[in-house]
Protein backbone atom coordinates (compact mmCIF):
# COMPACT_ATOMS: atom_id res chain seq x y z
CA UNK A 1 0.00 0.00 0.00
CA UNK A 2 1.36 3.24 -0.67
CA UNK A 3 2.65 5.41 2.38
CA UNK A 4 0.79 8.86 2.50
CA UNK A 5 4.35 10.76 3.01
CA UNK A 6 7.78 9.14 2.45
CA UNK A 7 9.22 9.10 5.97
CA UNK A 8 8.72 11.09 9.28
CA UNK A 9 10.79 13.49 8.27
CA UNK A 10 8.02 14.64 5.54
CA UNK A 11 5.18 14.99 7.52
CA UNK A 12 3.73 18.39 8.41
CA UNK A 13 1.90 20.08 11.12
CA UNK A 14 -1.06 22.33 12.59
CA UNK A 15 -0.57 23.23 16.16
CA UNK A 16 -3.45 23.83 18.53
CA UNK A 17 -6.33 21.90 20.83
CA UNK A 18 -9.59 22.73 19.75
CA UNK A 19 -10.76 24.00 16.57
CA UNK A 20 -8.74 23.18 13.53
CA UNK A 21 -9.31 23.64 9.51
CA UNK A 22 -7.71 21.84 7.11
CA UNK A 23 -10.18 22.46 4.39
CA UNK A 24 -8.04 22.44 2.61
CA UNK A 25 -9.25 25.23 -0.42
CA UNK A 26 -12.62 23.76 0.01
CA UNK A 27 -14.85 26.56 0.23
CA UNK A 28 -18.02 25.46 2.31
CA UNK A 29 -18.84 28.05 4.99
CA UNK A 30 -21.01 25.60 7.31
CA UNK A 31 -20.85 22.34 8.44
CA UNK A 32 -24.23 20.33 6.43
CA UNK A 33 -23.25 22.38 2.92
CA UNK A 34 -21.24 20.45 0.31
CA UNK A 35 -17.78 22.92 -1.04
CA UNK A 36 -18.44 24.50 -4.48
CA UNK A 37 -17.53 22.21 -7.11
CA UNK A 38 -14.97 24.87 -8.72
CA UNK A 39 -13.14 24.36 -5.19
CA UNK A 40 -12.50 20.65 -5.65
CA UNK A 41 -8.94 19.29 -5.77
CA UNK A 42 -8.22 17.61 -9.88
CA UNK A 43 -9.78 14.07 -10.07
CA UNK A 44 -12.55 14.71 -7.47
CA UNK A 45 -16.31 13.73 -8.56
CA UNK A 46 -18.28 16.82 -7.60
CA UNK A 47 -20.90 14.07 -7.87
CA UNK A 48 -20.00 11.63 -5.26
CA UNK A 49 -18.47 14.43 -2.58
CA UNK A 50 -19.39 13.48 1.01
CA UNK A 51 -19.48 15.20 4.25
CA UNK A 52 -18.96 12.90 6.91
CA UNK A 53 -19.35 13.66 10.66
CA UNK A 54 -17.43 11.39 13.42
CA UNK A 55 -18.43 12.60 16.35
CA UNK A 56 -18.97 11.35 19.76
CA UNK A 57 -21.44 11.47 22.56
CA UNK A 58 -24.02 11.20 20.28
CA UNK A 59 -24.63 14.42 19.47
CA UNK A 60 -25.08 16.20 22.57
CA UNK A 61 -23.28 19.13 23.59
CA UNK A 62 -21.43 18.06 26.84
CA UNK A 63 -17.89 18.02 27.99
CA UNK A 64 -17.05 14.91 25.73
CA UNK A 65 -18.54 16.13 22.62
CA UNK A 66 -16.60 16.81 19.78
CA UNK A 67 -17.44 16.26 15.95
CA UNK A 68 -14.76 16.50 13.02
CA UNK A 69 -16.75 17.21 9.53
CA UNK A 70 -14.64 15.48 7.07
CA UNK A 71 -15.32 16.09 3.19
CA UNK A 72 -15.04 12.77 1.57
CA UNK A 73 -14.30 12.06 -2.56
CA UNK A 74 -16.40 8.75 -2.51
CA UNK A 75 -19.96 8.41 -1.77
CA UNK A 76 -19.31 4.84 0.10
CA UNK A 77 -17.20 2.50 -0.58
CA UNK A 78 -18.83 -0.04 -2.39
CA UNK A 79 -18.70 -3.42 -0.93
CA UNK A 80 -16.99 -6.11 -3.08
CA UNK A 81 -16.11 -9.37 -2.72
CA UNK A 82 -17.60 -10.70 0.40
CA UNK A 83 -17.79 -7.27 1.46
CA UNK A 84 -18.11 -7.60 5.19
CA UNK A 85 -17.09 -10.48 7.49
CA UNK A 86 -16.37 -10.96 10.90
CA UNK A 87 -12.94 -12.03 11.73
CA UNK A 88 -11.77 -14.19 14.68
CA UNK A 89 -9.68 -11.72 16.89
CA UNK A 90 -6.87 -14.39 17.20
CA UNK A 91 -6.61 -14.13 13.71
CA UNK A 92 -6.56 -9.87 13.98
CA UNK A 93 -4.52 -8.99 17.51
CA UNK A 94 -4.92 -12.45 19.70
CA UNK A 95 -3.33 -10.52 22.84
CA UNK A 96 -5.47 -7.86 22.78
CA UNK A 97 -7.75 -7.59 25.71
CA UNK A 98 -10.92 -4.68 25.75
CA UNK A 99 -11.42 -3.39 29.34
CA UNK A 100 -14.75 -2.57 28.89
CA UNK A 101 -15.97 -6.52 28.00
CA UNK A 102 -13.94 -8.23 29.93
CA UNK A 103 -14.44 -9.41 33.29
CA UNK A 104 -12.46 -8.05 36.40
CA UNK A 105 -10.27 -10.61 37.83
CA UNK A 106 -8.94 -9.74 41.38
CA UNK A 107 -5.18 -9.22 42.24
CA UNK A 108 -3.46 -10.05 45.02
CA UNK A 109 -2.65 -6.38 47.30
CA UNK A 110 0.75 -6.66 46.01
CA UNK A 111 3.38 -4.56 43.93
CA UNK A 112 4.75 -6.51 40.34
CA UNK A 113 7.24 -5.94 37.69
CA UNK A 114 6.84 -6.83 33.93
CA UNK A 115 10.10 -7.02 32.12
CA UNK A 116 10.36 -5.56 28.69
CA UNK A 117 8.65 -7.06 26.50
CA UNK A 118 10.35 -9.17 23.45
CA UNK A 119 10.91 -7.27 20.28
CA UNK A 120 7.93 -8.82 17.32
CA UNK A 121 8.51 -9.09 13.77
CA UNK A 122 5.34 -7.94 12.01
CA UNK A 123 2.95 -4.72 12.16
CA UNK A 124 1.72 -3.21 15.43
CA UNK A 125 -1.48 -4.70 15.69
CA UNK A 126 -1.21 -8.20 15.43
CA UNK A 127 1.65 -7.86 18.47
CA UNK A 128 -0.42 -5.37 20.73
CA UNK A 129 -0.43 -6.90 23.93
CA UNK A 130 -2.24 -5.85 26.71
CA UNK A 131 -0.85 -6.41 30.79
CA UNK A 132 -3.66 -4.60 32.50
CA UNK A 133 -7.19 -4.11 32.05
CA UNK A 134 -10.71 -2.44 33.70
CA UNK A 135 -13.58 -1.09 32.70
CA UNK A 136 -12.13 1.92 31.93
CA UNK A 137 -8.99 1.48 30.20
CA UNK A 138 -6.49 -1.37 28.74
CA UNK A 139 -2.65 -0.76 29.03
CA UNK A 140 0.00 -2.92 27.14
CA UNK A 141 2.48 -2.55 24.86
CA UNK A 142 3.35 -3.29 21.14
CA UNK A 143 6.70 -3.47 18.73
CA UNK A 144 6.70 -3.93 14.77
CA UNK A 145 8.39 -3.93 12.06
CA UNK A 146 6.57 -3.96 8.98
CA UNK A 147 3.38 -1.85 8.08
CA UNK A 148 0.25 -2.73 8.88
CA UNK A 149 -1.77 -4.19 6.06
CA UNK A 150 -4.94 -2.54 6.72
CA UNK A 151 -6.19 0.34 8.51
CA UNK A 152 -7.97 0.05 11.77
CA UNK A 153 -11.71 2.08 13.20
CA UNK A 154 -11.44 1.22 16.77
CA UNK A 155 -15.33 1.93 18.17
CA UNK A 156 -14.34 0.73 21.14
CA UNK A 157 -11.86 3.39 22.70
CA UNK A 158 -9.45 6.39 21.80
CA UNK A 159 -5.85 4.68 21.39
CA UNK A 160 -3.01 6.64 23.11
CA UNK A 161 0.57 5.70 21.89
CA UNK A 162 4.12 6.99 23.63
CA UNK A 163 6.92 5.95 21.55
CA UNK A 164 9.52 4.06 23.20
CA UNK A 165 12.05 3.22 21.13
CA UNK A 166 12.45 3.83 16.85
CA UNK A 167 10.76 5.73 14.77
CA UNK A 168 7.61 5.38 12.33
CA UNK A 169 4.30 7.23 10.88
CA UNK A 170 0.58 6.90 12.16
CA UNK A 171 -1.19 7.83 8.93
CA UNK A 172 -4.80 8.40 9.59
CA UNK A 173 -7.48 9.76 7.32
CA UNK A 174 -7.18 13.40 8.83
CA UNK A 175 -3.26 13.16 7.44
CA UNK A 176 -0.34 11.46 9.08
CA UNK A 177 1.34 12.24 12.85
CA UNK A 178 4.92 11.52 13.33
CA UNK A 179 5.73 8.55 15.89
CA UNK A 180 9.39 9.71 17.02
CA UNK A 181 10.87 8.64 20.40
CA UNK A 182 9.05 10.38 23.45
CA UNK A 183 5.85 11.79 21.84
CA UNK A 184 2.40 10.94 22.69
CA UNK A 185 0.01 10.28 19.62
CA UNK A 186 -3.83 10.23 20.57
CA UNK A 187 -6.15 8.94 18.47
CA UNK A 188 -9.85 9.42 18.72
CA UNK A 189 -11.75 5.89 18.67
CA UNK A 190 -13.68 6.09 14.90
CA UNK A 191 -10.44 7.05 13.18
CA UNK A 192 -8.84 5.02 10.57
CA UNK A 193 -5.79 4.31 11.22
CA UNK A 194 -2.12 2.63 9.76
CA UNK A 195 1.36 2.38 12.05
CA UNK A 196 4.02 2.21 9.39
CA UNK A 197 7.72 1.77 10.55
CA UNK A 198 10.31 3.63 9.64
CA UNK A 199 13.10 1.89 11.60
CA UNK A 200 12.85 -1.24 13.51
CA UNK A 201 11.15 -2.18 15.89
CA UNK A 202 9.09 0.59 16.83
CA UNK A 203 8.19 -0.31 20.24
CA UNK A 204 5.47 1.41 21.58
CA UNK A 205 3.30 1.71 25.19
CA UNK A 206 -0.34 1.89 24.31
CA UNK A 207 -3.14 2.80 26.15
CA UNK A 208 -7.05 2.45 25.29
CA UNK A 209 -9.41 4.68 26.68
CA UNK A 210 -13.34 4.01 27.03
CA UNK A 211 -14.71 7.07 28.06
CA UNK A 212 -14.39 10.44 27.35
CA UNK A 213 -12.16 12.06 25.22
CA UNK A 214 -8.47 12.72 26.97
CA UNK A 215 -8.41 16.62 28.39
CA UNK A 216 -5.52 18.27 29.79
CA UNK A 217 -5.76 18.87 33.35
CA UNK A 218 -7.06 22.40 35.12
CA UNK A 219 -4.01 24.36 35.55
CA UNK A 220 -6.00 27.05 37.73
CA UNK A 221 -3.90 29.75 39.00
CA UNK A 222 -0.94 29.08 37.28
CA UNK A 223 -2.44 29.47 34.19
CA UNK A 224 -3.22 27.90 30.79
CA UNK A 225 0.57 27.51 29.74
CA UNK A 226 1.33 25.50 32.78
CA UNK A 227 2.49 22.31 32.42
CA UNK A 228 2.42 22.10 28.41
CA UNK A 229 0.66 24.69 25.74
CA UNK A 230 -1.69 24.30 23.33
CA UNK A 231 1.04 25.35 20.69
CA UNK A 232 2.58 22.11 21.67
CA UNK A 233 -0.49 19.78 20.51
CA UNK A 234 0.40 18.80 16.90
CA UNK A 235 -2.28 18.12 14.50
CA UNK A 236 -2.15 16.82 11.48
CA UNK A 237 -2.39 18.41 7.71
CA UNK A 238 -4.90 16.81 5.32
CA UNK A 239 -3.49 14.31 3.07
CA UNK A 240 -5.76 11.84 0.94
CA UNK A 241 -5.14 9.18 -1.72
CA UNK A 242 -7.81 8.87 -4.57
CA UNK A 243 -6.56 5.67 -6.06
CA UNK A 244 -8.66 3.08 -6.89
CA UNK A 245 -8.41 -0.79 -5.90
CA UNK A 246 -8.77 -3.41 -3.12
CA UNK A 247 -8.77 -2.01 0.45
CA UNK A 248 -9.24 -3.74 3.51
CA UNK A 249 -10.34 -1.35 7.01
CA UNK A 250 -11.07 -3.62 10.29
CA UNK A 251 -12.96 -2.13 12.72
CA UNK A 252 -12.88 -2.96 15.90
CA UNK A 253 -16.16 -3.38 18.42
CA UNK A 254 -16.96 -4.69 21.55
CA UNK A 255 -13.54 -6.64 21.92
CA UNK A 256 -14.30 -8.07 18.07
CA UNK A 257 -13.36 -7.57 14.71
CA UNK A 258 -14.77 -7.07 11.36
CA UNK A 259 -13.43 -7.18 7.92
CA UNK A 260 -14.94 -4.42 5.62
CA UNK A 261 -13.21 -4.38 1.78
CA UNK A 262 -13.43 -0.87 -0.10
CA UNK A 263 -12.94 -0.25 -4.33
CA UNK A 264 -10.92 2.91 -3.31
CA UNK A 265 -8.24 3.76 -0.64
CA UNK A 266 -10.06 4.09 2.51
CA UNK A 267 -8.33 7.93 3.09
CA UNK A 268 -10.28 9.63 0.86
CA UNK A 269 -10.79 12.95 2.73
CA UNK A 270 -9.99 15.68 0.48
CA UNK A 271 -10.36 18.57 3.65
CA UNK A 272 -11.63 18.78 7.12
CA UNK A 273 -12.42 20.81 10.15
CA UNK A 274 -13.98 20.36 13.61
CA UNK A 275 -12.79 20.41 17.17
CA UNK A 276 -11.78 16.52 16.93
CA UNK A 277 -8.54 15.10 15.38
CA UNK A 278 -6.03 12.92 16.42
CA UNK A 279 -2.95 14.90 18.25
CA UNK A 280 0.69 14.07 19.73
CA UNK A 281 2.47 15.65 22.18
CA UNK A 282 6.24 15.33 22.74
CA UNK A 283 7.04 14.85 26.53
CA UNK A 284 10.13 16.70 26.32
CA UNK A 285 7.76 20.12 26.28
CA UNK A 286 5.89 18.80 29.50
CA UNK A 287 7.21 21.21 32.45
CA UNK A 288 6.48 20.20 35.51
CA UNK A 289 5.68 22.05 38.34
CA UNK A 290 8.55 22.11 41.19
CA UNK A 291 9.37 22.88 44.51
CA UNK A 292 13.04 23.29 46.01
CA UNK A 293 11.31 22.20 50.00
CA UNK A 294 8.53 19.76 49.61
CA UNK A 295 7.82 16.66 47.52
CA UNK A 296 4.91 16.97 44.79
CA UNK A 297 2.91 14.82 44.78
CA UNK A 298 2.26 12.71 41.08
CA UNK A 299 -0.93 14.51 39.99
CA UNK A 300 0.83 17.40 39.61
CA UNK A 301 2.33 15.89 36.78
CA UNK A 302 -1.06 14.56 34.82
CA UNK A 303 -0.76 15.29 31.55
CA UNK A 304 -4.10 13.59 30.21
CA UNK A 305 -7.27 12.51 32.49
CA UNK A 306 -9.96 10.28 31.58
CA UNK A 307 -12.41 8.82 33.06
CA UNK A 308 -11.72 6.93 35.58
CA UNK A 309 -7.69 7.77 34.99
CA UNK A 310 -4.86 9.58 34.65
CA UNK A 311 -1.76 9.90 33.00
CA UNK A 312 1.53 11.62 34.16
CA UNK A 313 4.65 12.36 32.93
CA UNK A 314 7.99 12.69 34.97
CA UNK A 315 10.36 13.72 32.92
CA UNK A 316 13.87 15.72 34.05
CA UNK A 317 13.31 18.54 37.12
CA UNK A 318 15.03 19.73 40.22
CA UNK A 319 14.89 17.33 43.11
CA UNK A 320 13.79 19.00 45.92
CA UNK A 321 16.64 19.95 48.23
CA UNK A 322 16.08 22.17 51.16
CA UNK A 323 17.11 20.74 54.91
CA UNK A 324 15.18 17.24 55.70
CA UNK A 325 13.32 17.50 52.52
CA UNK A 326 13.01 14.21 50.67
CA UNK A 327 13.81 14.58 47.03
CA UNK A 328 11.63 11.34 46.34
CA UNK A 329 8.29 10.26 46.88
CA UNK A 330 7.80 9.35 50.55
CA UNK A 331 6.08 6.15 51.75
CA UNK A 332 2.76 5.84 50.30
CA UNK A 333 -0.74 3.52 50.89
CA UNK A 334 -2.73 4.66 47.24
CA UNK A 335 -5.94 3.61 49.53
CA UNK A 336 -8.20 3.77 46.26
CA UNK A 337 -5.89 3.84 42.83
CA UNK A 338 -3.72 1.50 41.27
CA UNK A 339 -0.75 2.11 40.45
CA UNK A 340 0.90 1.58 36.26
CA UNK A 341 4.32 2.64 35.26
CA UNK A 342 6.58 2.59 32.39
CA UNK A 343 9.82 3.17 32.44
CA UNK A 344 11.22 4.94 29.28
CA UNK A 345 14.46 6.83 29.67
CA UNK A 346 17.03 6.76 32.86
CA UNK A 347 16.83 5.29 36.35
CA UNK A 348 13.38 6.42 38.07
CA UNK A 349 14.19 8.10 41.10
CA UNK A 350 12.74 5.45 43.60
CA UNK A 351 14.53 3.01 41.90
CA UNK A 352 18.03 1.67 42.09
CA UNK A 353 19.20 0.34 38.37
CA UNK A 354 17.53 1.23 34.91
CA UNK A 355 14.25 -0.43 33.89
CA UNK A 356 13.90 1.06 30.35
CA UNK A 357 10.90 -0.93 28.61
CA UNK A 358 9.70 -2.28 31.61
CA UNK A 359 6.73 -1.81 33.85
CA UNK A 360 5.42 -1.75 37.23
CA UNK A 361 2.31 -2.43 38.78
CA UNK A 362 1.26 -1.33 42.53
CA UNK A 363 -1.96 -2.33 44.00
CA UNK A 364 -3.77 -0.01 46.28
CA UNK A 365 -3.41 -0.78 49.81
CA UNK A 366 0.08 -1.76 49.58
CA UNK A 367 2.43 0.30 51.36
CA UNK A 368 5.44 1.30 49.68
CA UNK A 369 8.27 4.04 48.90
CA UNK A 370 11.08 4.45 47.24
CA UNK A 371 13.80 1.78 47.30
CA UNK A 372 16.19 2.46 49.80
CA UNK A 373 19.31 2.58 47.91
CA UNK A 374 17.29 5.07 46.00
CA UNK A 375 16.85 7.33 48.92
CA UNK A 376 20.40 6.77 50.55
CA UNK A 377 21.53 7.76 46.81
CA UNK A 378 19.06 10.99 46.68
CA UNK A 379 19.50 11.92 50.11
CA UNK A 380 23.29 11.78 49.58
CA UNK A 381 23.25 14.22 47.18
CA UNK A 382 21.09 16.50 48.22
CA UNK A 383 23.63 17.01 51.34
CA UNK A 384 26.78 17.06 49.08
CA UNK A 385 25.66 18.95 45.78
CA UNK A 386 22.50 21.37 47.44
CA UNK A 387 20.28 21.65 43.99
CA UNK A 388 20.30 18.73 42.03
CA UNK A 389 18.47 17.20 38.91
CA UNK A 390 16.46 14.12 38.56
CA UNK A 391 16.66 12.40 34.94
CA UNK A 392 14.45 10.63 32.57
CA UNK A 393 11.17 10.31 31.49
CA UNK A 394 8.48 8.04 32.96
CA UNK A 395 5.07 6.90 32.48
CA UNK A 396 2.36 6.54 35.45
CA UNK A 397 -1.26 5.93 34.89
CA UNK A 398 -3.23 5.78 37.94
CA UNK A 399 -6.72 4.22 37.85
CA UNK A 400 -10.01 4.24 40.28
CA UNK A 401 -11.33 0.89 39.39
CA UNK A 402 -8.75 -2.14 40.31
CA UNK A 403 -7.01 -3.27 37.11
CA UNK A 404 -6.58 -6.96 36.40
CA UNK A 405 -3.61 -8.64 35.00
CA UNK A 406 -3.73 -10.43 31.84
CA UNK A 407 -2.25 -14.01 31.49
CA UNK A 408 0.34 -12.87 28.93
CA UNK A 409 1.50 -10.32 31.33
CA UNK A 410 2.40 -12.91 33.83
CA UNK A 411 4.69 -14.53 31.39
CA UNK A 412 6.99 -11.38 31.89
CA UNK A 413 6.66 -11.06 35.41
CA UNK A 414 9.72 -10.59 37.59
CA UNK A 415 8.79 -12.64 40.70
CA UNK A 416 11.65 -11.56 42.76
CA UNK A 417 10.72 -7.64 42.59
CA UNK A 418 8.51 -7.84 45.89
CA UNK A 419 11.86 -8.79 47.41
CA UNK A 420 13.87 -5.61 46.04
CA UNK A 421 12.71 -3.34 48.97
CA UNK A 422 14.80 -6.05 50.75
CA UNK A 423 18.27 -4.65 49.27
CA UNK A 424 20.27 -2.88 52.05
CA UNK A 425 22.11 0.43 51.34
FE1 LIG B 1 3.25 4.36 44.36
Amino acid sequence: MQRQVGSVRDVRYQTGWCYHNQLNGLRTNSPHVLPEPDSLPPGVDPDRVREQELTRAGFIPSADHATAYLYRAHSGPSWVRDGIQAVPPEEVAPFWITGRVRPPVPQACMPRKYHRAPDDRGHAIRNLRTLFYNPDVSIGVTSCTEPMPYFLRNADGDDLFFVHEGEGVLETEFGPLGLEQGYYVWVPRGTLYRIVPDSSPLFLFHLENYGEKFQKPDTGFTGDAALYYHRNVEVPTACYDLSAGEYEVIVKQGGGFTSYRFDHHPCDVIGWDGDLAPFRLNIREFKPITSWRAHIPPSAYCTFFGYGFEICSFVPRPAEHAERSLPVPFDHINQDRDEVIFYSEGVFFSKDSSMSGSLTFHARGFSHGPHERALQRAMARRDQEGAFMLEGYFLLVETNQPLSITAWAETLEDKDYLNSWQSTP
